[in-house]
């Protein structure tokens, strides 16, 4: 098939504001239509977004012929449900991070994805960001000595009532809203965890506050805090036998640059032109669809993901250091 592919977005999230304009501007991709469990709703978002297509329900949107590939911004629990009914359509799938904190739903995702020959991705978008490139290029190429340890976080005060991220049915949390940033950060740079250690502090059945030590391949230790009542904070260092890596806007990379610290007390910046990480998410997973090829974010790295998120969750459960399975 030629031309841009036809991606279908399943509901009105908030987060639409931030990507489907990213979407649209996105080179090989088109919005061709949008669905919401309200009709009003599906008519207003396909109105302010420009979208030709309103449907009245997600079942509608998958049985479309026009729509190839679908964006899932649904709450945590319905990704996985709604990966699989999209899949089943035949649809490719970029579905919101966390696909899934349980290994064995991210294996059956994957699974049903390469049976139908679908490209499935999970959406970090900070993981397109060329900031992200860099800073890989950087610890790879030795710039800090040998990596030793990485400090991240991810938080911000939650304004609770009415969100789906303080809802323990929807796979609310801090943990899954954003500390699986800090998580992803420290498996980038240092590979998957071989043993964790975790706190958490919970209120109605989610945590509100978590912080955690992930024991990483080479003796590399990564530090991270996340929460929902804390000020807004995020940042991700990595910390070597010779200097540091300090990115003060990891993940949302709208302030994008790199502080390089020498041992000598020296500081470098390394300046990162602007740019859209969903845009770049776009252009990656529509290129994959049209190339047939993996996504950036595959398979292995979702189960990764979820495998470093359960182990961190039954270690903050049991106050016990988990040893995790599946390590490389
Ligand atoms: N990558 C990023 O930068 C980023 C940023 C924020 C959020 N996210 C992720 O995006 C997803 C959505 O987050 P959000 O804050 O945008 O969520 P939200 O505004 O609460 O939107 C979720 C949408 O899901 C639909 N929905 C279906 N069943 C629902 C239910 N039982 N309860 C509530 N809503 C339901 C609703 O759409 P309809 O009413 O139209 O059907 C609702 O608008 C989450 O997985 C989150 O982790 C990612």
């Amino acid at each position: 098939m030629r031309g841009p592919v036809r991606w279908g977005v399943l509901s009105t999230a908030h987060i639409n504001a931030k990507v489907l304009p990213a979407a649209a501007a996105a080179g090989g991709a088109e919005l061709v239509a949008i669905a919401s469990r309200t009709p009003e709703r599906a008519a207003a978002a396909a109105r302010e977004y420009g979208i030709p297509k309103a449907h009245w329900s997600y079942e509608d949107l998958l049985a479309d012929p026009d729509v190839e590939a679908v964006y899932i911004p649904l709450p945590n629990a319905l990704h996985v449900p709604w990966t699989l009914e999209a899949l089943r359509a035949g649809k490719h799938v970029l579905c919101e991070k966390p696909l899934s904190p349980r290994p064995e739903d991210v294996e059956r995702c994957f699974d049903a994805a390469e049976q139908a020959g679908l490209v499935l991705s999970e959406g970090f978008m900070w993981r397109h960001h060329p900031q992200t490139a860099k800073l890989v290029e950087l610890v790879d190429r030795g710039a800090i000595g040998e990596l030793r340890l990485i400090r991240t976080s991810f938080s911000f005060t939650l304004a609770r009532e009415g969100n789906v991220r303080g809802d323990p049915a929807l796979d609310g949390g801090s943990l899954l809203d954003v500390g699986c940033y800090c998580v992803s950060g420290a498996r980038l740079l240092a590979g998957e965890p071989e043993s964790v250690h975790a706190e958490a502090i919970e209120d109605g059945g989610v945590d509100m506050r978590f912080a955690a030590t992930m024991r990483l391949p080479g003796d590399v230790l990564a530090t991270f805090d996340c929460g929902f009542d804390l000020p807004a904070r995020h940042d991700l260092e990595a910390i070597g036998s010779e200097g540091s890596l300090l990115v003060a806007d990891p993940w949302h990379c709208v302030e994008s640059g790199i502080d390089w610290r020498r041992s000598d007390g020296g500081v470098e910046r390394i300046e990162i032109p602007r740019s859209d990480p969903y845009l770049h998410e776009f252009e990656d997973v529509s290129a994959a669809i049209r190339e047939g090829r993996p996504p950036r974010l595959g398979r292995e790295d979702a189960l990764g993901q979820a495998r470093a998120l359960d182990g961190l969750r039954r270690a903050a459960a049991t106050g016990s250091v988990i040893e995790l399975e599946g390590a490389s």
